[in-house]
């Protein structure tokens, strides 16, 4: 799963019993060679999906890390795209891999801030987020959720692939818990905390918590993931809408 260039095990130990946000800052300078990046073809699923939706004026990357959203927002968006992570380490690693605006092309800008207090109002149309929301516990999202809602225009979308819970079978929902466990355990010994669960972001909860925040919510299957024995796409699409 890590190639030469990515951390080593005691880096990645060392990471993991720092704060969220001080564990990323350790590991951005080799995040792009984890799996933690968002592969290519989550993203190139959601620009194909979003893509008929536009065009868009401005962009929002929440939890941008090193950039991956913020790149695929570039082609989407006339005017600008920001990307907003509270890890200064991230952000830097983002602003050195992210080429510089072309000419005609949108502007792009980041922002230091913790998404759970976003410092935006009516600055978006769009707003797309990958790979981040493990790090929110669900108490949290009402704020998350609400915070892209606030920086969101009328009508702007806020869209984000999930996936489909793992089967009982499968050896995946086994290791997906046996990691949570571990981290239910690291976060009751160690402060500071280290926010991270594979098993908190169910689409029930997420879409009850969109509509609480004021989004009329939708999903479409991201068909190039294929569908599952039962017929349900292994993965979707959420399209929120601001009402
Ligand atoms: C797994 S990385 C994903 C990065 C990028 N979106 C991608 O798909 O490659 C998660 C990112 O979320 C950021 N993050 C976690 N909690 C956050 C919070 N409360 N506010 C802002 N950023 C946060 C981390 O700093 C990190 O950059």
């Amino acid at each position: 799963m890590f190639t030469s260039q990515g951390p080593t095990l005691r880096e990645l130990a060392v990471q993991a019993l720092s704060s969220t946000e001080h564990g990323y800052d350790l590991l951005a300078p080799k995040f792009d060679h984890t799996p933690f990046r968002t592969p290519g073809r989550f993203l190139t699923a959601t620009a194909d999906a979003l893509r008929p939706l536009g065009p868009f004026d401005a962009g929002l990357d929440v939890c941008c890390g090193t950039g991956a959203g913020v790149g695929t927002l570039l082609p989407l968006c006339r005017d600008r795209v920001t990307g907003v992570d509270f890890s200064a380490g991230m952000l830097a690693a983002a602003a050195r891999a992210v080429p510089a605006p072309r000419p005609h092309g949108p502007a792009v800008d980041w922002v230091r801030a913790d998404a759970r207090a976003l410092p935006f109002t009516a600055a978006f149309d769009l707003a797309v987020s990958f790979g981040a929301f493990g790090h929110f516990l669900p108490a949290e999202r009402p704020a998350l959720f609400g915070g892209v809602h606030r920086a969101l225009r009328p009508g702007g979308l806020f869209v984000f692939p999930i996936g489909a819970p793992q089967p009982f079978r499968s050896p995946w929902y086994w290791a997906l818990l046996g990691f949570d466990g571990v981290m239910r355990v690291r976060n009751a010994l160690w402060r500071p905390p280290f926010v991270m669960y594979y098993r908190t972001f169910a689409l029930g909860g997420v879409r009850e918590d969109l509509t609480g925040a004021g989004f009329d919510v939708r999903t479409q299957p991201l068909e190039e993931f294929g569908r599952r024995p039962d017929g349900s796409p292994h993965w979707r699409l959420v399209v929120a809408r601001k009402v």
